[in-house]
């Protein structure tokens, strides 16, 4: 959760004005639809920004939970050092007003490029979304897209701010038609009310004010609606959910878990458990910087102190011991793509959800959202600003509920693991069980034991580098040389593996991925099997690489970069490729239309233009006899 979220769920426990609770909203659309000039108008026009108050709040929000204020600082620079470092804290304004009726928080998402990350963000924990239309240009295809994603994100109000109606001469005739066009789509998606409004934000008509100039329109206007409109939520009946932040043990006799209660409520003498252990415990005292508490519920920050000592740490999340979240490292979520380079099936991202991080790949990818249609699209890959039904697969289990059931339990981030960017948004929809009646079985011989009569240290030995580097033919010495000292081989090639194995995989990057990832998976077996495996692919994506790095034990991958000029490459050109490809007869070509990411710290560089493959060969075994000795 980001500190503004903090702040404003403090707003939200701190005392409301009127009867109605806060209300959340997003404004979606254009700066030129009006945006700015809406919500400016609002804030001016209710008079009674608070912000002082909110600071105050902020203040207060900083002290609950813990025993002292010192430590509660710390967790939360701990909590932004954290999203700083991963670049994903996320550019949302919160803003907040009153009336006399209700205390509002807007969130304001800037517009420009990265639209739908910002959208998407604010989206996640509002109650409605305003979607502005103009009423020169009627609906858009980007008004589908910020309705499609409202949608997604949880949002069960909508309303259709049809903007500029002075600049439609008013026409009820242009609005009904706008309003018709709107919901022949978004009608299907499932919002609990879709109320759309005529407006002149500039003007304030209809937004503040009702106007002589529309007496057609005898609706609310938008401060009337959004300050009558129940979204009292449940978050509160819901299942107890706390990701813990911070264990707390000041001292021997201390010993409390720290965290914000995102579901439910909790009580003392209630059965609680360590969700992904399923380790249970009672509540024995639920401590706040204002003393202790009874019990507490969704939106507080507390300290749970347990009735025994149990093994609990950050990112572990406490669950109610009756309705317990799901534990699974396969699920289908709702995917929001929000990157340049396109998302890859089988790449392997940083997943973060709550404050558990782990590795994570798209395993297969369903279908793709048609923004105009909300239709059902078959795809490979989704670009920025697609929105697909996917499966992902973690390295480990994670805790989480379905999002439509707790929405901070079931929303996650794909974060890159070079650039560290957010590149996508998802939304768990259920937890996939295929993997969990699958058992390893343990074997009585395993790598060691294989390893040990063949006295040597398994290991892959990787050679990537452009076509006609060289990989395969400085490959090809250093197996002969092990194979002579009486050591045991196995080889994989390019050429070789994309006979059989990989017979149905070309060059698209989407396809490269997936070449590699076979291609790791079946190195990791013969190294299980105790040999020394050399690998030559191009290989050209520094993800997959990585990818097979960690597939294998620390030290057994050993990267060789074959680093020979592409001039040098171009010139040897063996198989007559690189002509084809500088005269368009192949397409997607490394170095030529398609990237090579070059290794940054490999363990060996060799330039097969500087010294021969024989020279190069040793360098590798000279390597490998060092590794050896030292190991
Ligand atoms: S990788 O990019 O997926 O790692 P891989 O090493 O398996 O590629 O296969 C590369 C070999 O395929 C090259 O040595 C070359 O002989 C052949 N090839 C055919 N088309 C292409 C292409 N478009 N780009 C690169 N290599 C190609």
């Amino acid at each position: 959760m980001t500190h503004q979220e903090r702040t404003s769920r403090a707003v939200e426990n701190g005392s409301a004005a009127g009867t109605r609770g806060v209300l959340r909203f997003l404004t979606c659309g254009s700066v030129d639809d009006g945006k700015s000039t809406l919500i400016g108008r609002l804030l001016y026009d209710s008079k009674l920004l608070f912000e002082d108050q909110v600071n105050t709040l902020e203040r207060d929000s900083r002290k609950h939970g813990t025993t002292g204020e010192e430590i509660d600082f710390a967790l939360l620079l701990d909590g932004l050092e954290a999203e700083r470092e991963q670049g994903i804290t996320i550019d949302v304004a919160y803003r907040f007003f009153a009336t006399s009726k209700r205390k509002f928080v807007v969130a304001d998402t800037p517009g420009h490029e990265q639209y739908t990350r910002n959208m998407a963000t604010g989206a996640s924990t509002a109650d409605v979304a305003v979607i502005l239309v103009d009423s020169r240009k009627g609906v858009l295809t980007q008004t589908l897209r910020h309705t499609y994603i409202a949608r997604m994100m949880g949002i069960r109000h909508v309303v259709l701010a049809v903007n500029k109606m002075d600049l439609a001469g008013h026409s009820s005739g242009r609005f009904h038609e706008i309003v018709a066009a709107y919901l022949k789509i978004a009608e299907g998606l499932g919002f609990d009310s879709i109320i759309p409004i005529p407006m002149s934000a500039r003007y304030g008509d209809n937004l503040t004010r009702k106007t002589e100039s529309m007496t057609w329109y005898t609706g609310p206007t938008l401060l009337e609606y959004l300050e009558e409109l129940d979204v009292s939520s449940s978050v509160s009946a819901e299942a107890f959910r706390m990701p813990v932040q911070w264990v707390n043990r000041p001292d021997l006799n201390f010993r409390g878990y720290s965290g914000l209660i995102v579901a439910g409520t909790v009580r003392v003498g209630d059965e609680i458990i360590v969700a992904a252990s399923g380790t249970p415990a009672r509540v024995e005292r639920i401590v706040t910087a204002d003393g202790d508490l009874d019990q507490a519920e969704a939106g507080e920050s507390i300290t749970l102190v347990l009735d025994r000592e149990i093994d609990v740490s950050r990112g572990d999340v406490l669950a109610s011991a009756e309705d317990r979240p799901e534990v699974s490292d396969q699920f289908a979520a709702e995917m929001l793509w929000m990157n340049e380079d396109h998302l890859l099936p089988g790449r392997s991202y940083l997943l973060k959800i709550g404050a558990t991080t782990t590795p994570a790949s798209v395993s297969a990818l369903k279908h793709k959202i048609d923004i105009n249609t909300f239709e059902k699209q078959p795809c490979t890959k989704l670009e920025i600003n697609e929105i697909g039904l996917c499966n992902i697969a973690c390295a480990r289990s994670v805790v989480f509920d379905p999002y439509h059931q707790i929405r901070d339990m079931g929303a996650f981030i794909l974060i890159d693991r070079f650039s560290n960017q957010t590149v996508g948004a998802g939304m768990i929809r259920f937890g996939l069980r295929r993997a969990s009646n699958i058992h390893r079985h343990a074997m009585d011989v395993d790598k060691e034991a294989r390893a040990r009569i063949k006295g040597q240290t398994p290991s892959v030995l990787w050679f990537t580098g452009l076509s006609g580097a060289g990989k395969s033919t400085v490959a090809n010495i250093v197996e002969r040389k092990l194979t002579e000292a009486g050591l045991h081989t196995y080889s994989l090639d390019g050429d070789n593996v994309r006979h059989g194995l990989n017979r149905d995989l070309g060059f698209t990057d989407v396809d490269r991925v997936e070449n590699i990832r076979r291609i790791g998976e079946v190195a990791k077996l013969f190294v299980d099997a105790g040999l020394i495996v050399t690998c030559s692919f191009i290989s050209p994506f520094r993800s997959e690489r990585q990818m097979v790095r960690e597939l294998l034990d620390e030290g057994e991958f050993v990267e060789v970069f074959v680093d020979t000029p592409i001039e040098v490459c171009m010139e040897r050109d063996p198989k007559g490729l690189y002509k084809k490809a500088r005269s368009g007869e192949i397409k997607n070509f490394t170095g030529m239309d398609s990237p090579y990411e070059a290794p940054q710290e490999p363990e060996i560089r060799v330039d097969t233009s500087r010294v021969s493959a024989e020279e190069a060969a040793d360098e590798v075994i000279a390597y490998l006899l060092e590794r050896h000795r030292a190991g």
